[in-house]
């Protein structure tokens, strides 16, 4: 499945636009079916429909775990490093992976679980989280993952969409110095949430919980009554190709959150293909994946990515900078990580710590590193490719979302020439196109434009959980017969993109994506609270920092106290990861005569760049914006 040469990258590319169908169809023959596909894809942009593999019947844990057994089931698939580095660290061999990915499974089928049903899983960075994962892939049930910061109304949002029946948590999670109490926050939630029969609950922090009878177990002794019954092995529930794998909720411009769906055979192609090739994956070599598995990046290439590939993935439970600003560096050299993959939020952190928290450390182990969630700004990929890489390691800037299911645009490890700040060229099999705003194609190099794919690929999302009309108008109304990406991007005089940003209303702020309405109406939720405006603005460390513009007359008293509030609420609303960086209170909001707000305005102020705001002539009020100005913060 790796190309080997520029040359034969090129090559593959043109077979794949020219031969899709057979392109995919061989990539597809390095997996392990239950039944072959009657026929490699069935489309259409308009509906949208895409199918591929149709026919097929697989097990994707069958291909991430069992195929694996025979010759390396002594191969670590899963290394777990612990947030507290004095605790012991954990070592899965595919064989004990295996084993207990199918005791899970047991577990829940003993809790009702079956084919179909939607779980939910709220869960620390622990093997467990894995496991759970793909007990509930080996028995047809499909996940949805709540990022464990998310707050108890985010959860429950996402619970009701899907309309789950089991949870599956644990007491708490640690996090560098904090204990974040999982268990309690979902008992939050749960009030809202009558359709949840079953809460599973993992014990890792041993944080005091409250357990309900009737509905809330411990993960240990259901596990240990699976033993008792004797039934080591689970058979896995055939599935079709184009059944439902997982849903993931992510922002998009209004502010509910959407369900993205990946389905069993596509998305497992997709995953272990680019895995295998962007990284160019070899037996032996350890990949560490600095991502938590709430978010896309953790599903595709913590779990699925890795595993179906017999790689070796490490899992790390905590954060960056805790107990110092070079754990990154210590793992790197207790494990002799090969492969780094990390986010530039977390590069730019970890430069303003200075040259002294890598100094020491043994990284020689490192041949190829990775960035994704955001664009790259040149001086941390320099920082990246000479003080980790010591210029010898390949840089793939990996550009996908989470509804792409995995890599478009990425460079290959060692095959496709890098530049800082580009991430290069398609994949085989990736189709982009720039458009301007209305749709029509913008041909040749050294153009900007919007992106967009024209031809599907195995990983896409195939629908909106629930509310497949919102998936159409969201990807596939914008342009005709396009997938639009909401991201802008260049092509330069080399044929080589680089994405500079969204393009909509959605923020990128430390690689999370975070819808601007989701915000505004977080913080509309304040009692004092009348309307208010959320932009993004350049930010050191996050790439885009949350800018409020609060119109909040029943405030009293001390501003400083109403923000704190503010924050609050927004925290409580959708998690800690949304909050504010700045709150500016305002009289009003600059708005048209038809009532719409002016962004392009609101984020020329966050900018700190007020020295041409264009034409405000339309405005109902435009003295508002003198206003806005001078209280700028
Ligand atoms: C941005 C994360 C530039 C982009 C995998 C995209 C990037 C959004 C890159 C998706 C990159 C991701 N360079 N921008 N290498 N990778 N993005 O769904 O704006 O959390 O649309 O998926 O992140 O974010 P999501």
């Amino acid at each position: 499945m790796q190309v080997k040469s520029f040359e034969e990258y090129k090559e593959a590319w043109r077979k794949s636009v020219e031969q899709p169908e057979q392109f995919w169809e061989e990539i597809a023959g390095n997996f392990q079916w239950r039944k072959k596909w009657d026929k490699v894809l069935e489309w259409n942009f308009k509906e949208p429909r895409v199918e591929w593999f149709k026919g097929a019947k697989l097990n994707i844990t069958e291909n991430c775990l069992d195929r694996h057994l025979e010759k390396n089931g002594d191969v670590p698939a899963i290394i777990w490093e612990p947030n507290d580095p004095t605790e012991d660290h954990r070592v899965l061999t595919y064989r004990q992976l295996h084993d207990k990915v199918c005791q899970f499974a047991n577990v829940l089928k003993n809790n009702g679980a079956k084919k179909g049903d939607r779980i939910c899983i709220y869960m620390p960075m622990v093997p467990e989280l894995a496991i759970a994962v793909l007990a509930c892939a080996r028995i047809g049930a499909i996940h949805s993952v709540v990022f464990g910061g998310f707050s108890a109304q985010s959860i429950a949002d996402r619970i009701k969409d899907a309309e789950c029946n089991i949870v599956i948590t644990a007491d708490g999670s640690f996090r560098g110095t904090k204990e974040v109490p999982l268990k309690s926050v979902i008992d939050d939630a749960l009030v809202q949430c009558p359709s949840i029969k079953r809460v599973i609950v993992l014990t890792r922090s041993h944080t005091p919980v409250s357990m309900i009878k009737g509905r809330d177990v411990w993960w240990e002794d259901e596990v240990k009554k699976v033993e008792t019954q004797g039934n080591p092995e689970c058979p896995v529930e055939e599935m079709d190709a184009e059944d439902m794998l997982f849903i993931l909720y992510t922002s998009g411009s209004t502010g509910k959150p959407k369900g993205v769906v990946h389905t069993c055979g596509g998305y497992m192609v997709y995953t272990g293909y680019t895995f295998s090739n962007a990284f160019q994956y070899k037996p032996g070599e350890v990949y560490f994946c600095t991502a938590d598995i709430g978010w896309i990046t953790g599903h595709s290439y913590i779990v699925y990515g890795p595993l179906s590939q017999g790689a070796t993935t490490l899992m790390f439970e905590g954060i960056p900078t805790w107990p110092n600003a070079g754990r990154f560096w210590d793992i790197v050299e207790k494990y002799k990580v090969n492969i780094l993959y990390t986010a530039p939020t977390a590069i730019r952190s970890l430069m303003s710590f200075g040259d002294d928290v890598i100094a020491g450390k043994d990284l020689s182990s490192l041949t190829k590193l990775g960035s994704v969630g955001e664009p790259i700004n040149e001086e941390a990929w320099h920082w990246f490719d000479e003080k980790i890489g010591h210029g010898n390691c390949p840089i793939v800037d990996t550009w996908w979302q989470t509804e792409t299911g995995g890599f478009m645009i990425s460079p290959i490890a060692g095959v496709t020439p890098t530049k800082p700040g580009y991430a290069t060229l398609p994949l085989p099999g990736v189709q982009p196109i720039l458009v301007d705003e209305n749709g029509k194609e913008i041909e040749g190099n050294g153009v900007n434009g919007n992106l967009c794919i024209k031809f599907p690929w195995p990983g896409m999302l195939r629908t909106t959980y629930g509310d497949h009309e919102r998936c159409r108008q969201t990807y596939f109304a914008t342009y005709e017969n396009l997938y639009f990406t909401g991201d802008g991007c260049l092509r330069d005089e080399d044929g080589y993109y680089r994405i500079t940003g969204r393009v909509d209303d959605v923020l990128n702020v430390s690689g999370h994506r975070i819808g601007t309405a989701e915000v505004e109406n977080a913080i509309n939720m304040h009692s004092t609270v009348v309307e208010s405006a959320v932009v993004g603005y350049p930010h050191d460390i996050k790439g885009q920092g949350v800018y409020a513009f609060v119109v909040s007359p029943g405030k009293h008293g001390d501003e400083e106290i109403t923000r704190k509030d503010i924050i609050m609420t927004v925290s409580r609303i959708i998690g800690p990861i949304a909050k504010p960086d700045k709150i500016q209170f305002v009289s009003g909001l600059p708005k048209t005569r038809s009532g719409k707000i002016m962004r392009r305005i609101l984020r020329k102020i966050a900018e700190g760049d007020t020295s041409n705001l264009g034409d405000t002539s339309t405005l109902l009020d435009p003295a508002v914006v003198d206003e806005i100005k001078a209280g700028a913060l």
